[in-house]
């Protein structure tokens, strides 16, 4: 995670973490990049209780005073609905300079190592698996008139998982 954020993610900054679930990935970014960081969630899932944290009311995000530097989507959107996608990325967008998305690329292995791991971590959290291959987000992307980086992640060939990152601004 550190490696697909490196250069986009500055030490300090201010940065929300959208669908923190158990706040591992939130606790070793804020360590990692020093980061002023608050996280939110539909559920709450924190095992840490030392992070700042609002509870989503729906599928929008809470109210906060100022904006932030970097909003982060890290294994979120493929638990939304696709028709939902674009308005969360839409309201990151609006309360965040930026926007770092990290996403699995769709396999049958992928998708049923991510249903099983997700079961034993989260028990009841909705797996839609609406995964987009690269092409679909970048459609998505161009549809929203975002600038758009991309970081293809490599990875062992004993993962189950391949990842891509993206860094979205307007
Ligand atoms: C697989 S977990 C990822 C947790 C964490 N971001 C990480 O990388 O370890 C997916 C999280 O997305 C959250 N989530 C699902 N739908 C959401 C929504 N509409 N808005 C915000 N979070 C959502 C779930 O509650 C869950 O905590």
């Amino acid at each position: 995670m550190t490696t697909a954020y490196d250069k986009w993610l500055k030490e300090n900054e201010r940065v929300l973490d959208i669908g923190c679930g158990r706040g591992t990935i939130t606790k070793l970014l804020r360590h990692h990049y020093s980061l002023q960081l608050q996280a939110c969630d539909i559920k709450n899932y924190l095992i840490y209780n030392d992070i700042p944290f609002k509870k989503m009311a729906s599928d929008k995000l809470p109210k906060f005073k100022r904006k932030f530097d970097t909003a982060l989507l890290n294994d979120v959107l493929h638990h939304i609905p696709k028709e939902n996608q674009e308005n969360l990325i839409k309201d990151a967008l609006r309360v965040a300079k930026k926007v770092l998305i990290f996403e699995m690329k769709p396999s049958l292995v992928a998708k049923i190592s991510d249903a099983t791991l997700n079961k034993f971590h989260y028990g009841d959290l909705s797996t839609p698996l609406s995964f987009r291959d690269l092409s679909e987000w970048k459609s998505l992307f161009k549809k929203l008139h975002v600038k758009l980086e991309v970081k293809v992640m490599r990875k062992p060939f004993w993962y189950p998982f391949s990842h891509i990152a993206f860094l979205i601004q307007k």
